[in-house]
């Protein structure tokens, strides 16, 4: 029988992973000597040479701490305090950000547009910008759409190419939250350029943390106007590292010879492979297509409660309802079965009169 302390990794989220040994490896590498501060230093612009690269343009390249402040900082330069920004209902920028895109852009409205497995439904968009258009609305200037999403699936090029043009014929801006931008990469298979300017995509929040660096994501303009004075908005933010080598040592790292892709195809086979698994188990209900690094699936409350006495961690707040098990680039495979071992033993072994409160899972 497993015990707390033997679990090594979680399906919590992937940012309770460590750093992947190529990020490590450039962090080290960036640890020597003195380097010029604020971004003038060789290491920042080699990441952003590498990201200019991957995605075959000249996108303007920064970098933040976070997703948060990314997504935020990058949807303040799209608009003005009286604007709004239209995203699907479950979107961290609107469920998971403390209000930092409205407070960031000194008062832009996030206004939710619903759709099916997580995705914007194009139809929304056009719903949310003729639904007013008088002086007492905030005037739509924005779509936010996440890829991959918030609930592990992921839009296709076509899909992608279908919110543009409504963003487009709008004349709105387009925004992605590419926490796991990499994830989607992997998933689709495509030249990353095909979902994002391509696609119509002005500004990609390209997530560095969840894909094995240490902190860190990048922001990356397509649409160069908008650009404009981000370094002054970054800074004003708290979001202008000094020691910057150490943001963008790990891009180089990552970017250099693949692993940005490498970890993410590794982190979705392992939730395809805990997902066949959960498929087998007649009182486990999978509820999502699973394509990029997470596996959704309805477990009886019982068992969530014995599994996480059991010393697993995972979270059953995010979305739309469900135990959210995501996988990261170092998941195993032993991980995996160790975790499905656990979970089978326990709808047979657990007790399954457990208190109310407990039940209720969701408030945990
Ligand atoms: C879809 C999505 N966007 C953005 C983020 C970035 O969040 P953070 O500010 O914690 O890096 C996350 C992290 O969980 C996320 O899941």
């Amino acid at each position: 029988m497993n015990s707390a302390v033997e679990i090594q990794r979680h399906f919590a989220s992937d940012n309770y992973a460590g750093i992947c040994p190529e990020a490590w490896a450039a962090l080290e590498e960036a640890n020597r000597g003195h380097a010029i501060s604020y971004g003038d230093d060789p290491w920042t612009a080699r990441a952003a040479d590498l990201i200019r690269d991957i995605f075959e343009t000249r996108c303007e390249v920064f970098f933040v701490f976070n997703g948060t402040a990314a997504n935020s900082l990058a949807l303040a330069s799209s608009g003005q305090s009286y604007h709004s920004i239209l995203c699907h209902e479950t979107a961290h920028v609107e469920t998971d950000e403390c209000g930092a895109p409205e407070f960031f852009s000194n008062g832009m409205k996030v206004l939710q547009i619903p759709g099916a497995h997580g995705k914007i439904d194009p139809a929304g968009i056009e719903r949310a910008v003729k639904r007013r258009s008088d002086i007492h609305y905030p005037k739509p200037r924005a779509v936010s759409l996440t890829q991959s999403t918030e609930v592990g699936t992921v839009y296709s090029v076509d899909e992608v190419k279908a919110v543009g043009a409504k963003t487009r014929q709008f004349g709105l801006i387009l925004h992605m939250d590419g926490a796991r931008f990499a994830n989607a990469v992997a998933f689709l298979g495509v030249n990353p350029k095909e979902i994002t300017w391509q696609a119509g995509v002005d500004v990609l929040c390209f997530g560095g943390t969840k894909n094995g660096s240490h902190v860190g994501d990048a922001v990356v303009f397509f649409n160069r106007e908008l650009a404009e004075e981000f370094d002054y908005r970054c800074k004003q933010a708290g979001q202008l590292c000094s020691k910057m080598r150490f943001l963008s040592a790990p891009w180089v790292g990552m970017l250099e010879e693949g692993a940005w892709l490498r970890n993410a195809s590794r982190a979705n086979a392992m939730a395809r492979r805990l997902r066949d698994h959960l498929n087998e188990i007649p009182e486990v209900k999978v509820l999502y297509p699973t394509q990029a690094n997470a596996v959704f699936a309805d477990l009886p409350p019982y068992v969530i409660d014995a599994l996480r006495k059991q010393g697993w961690k995972f979270y059953t707040f995010i979305g739309e309802g469900g135990c959210r098990l995501m996988c990261a680039w170092d998941t195993s495979e032993e991980d995996v079965d160790s975790f499905v071992a656990d979970l089978k033993r326990l709808l047979v072994e657990a007790p399954k009169d457990i208190p109310v409160a407990t039940a209720d899972h969701r408030k945990l």
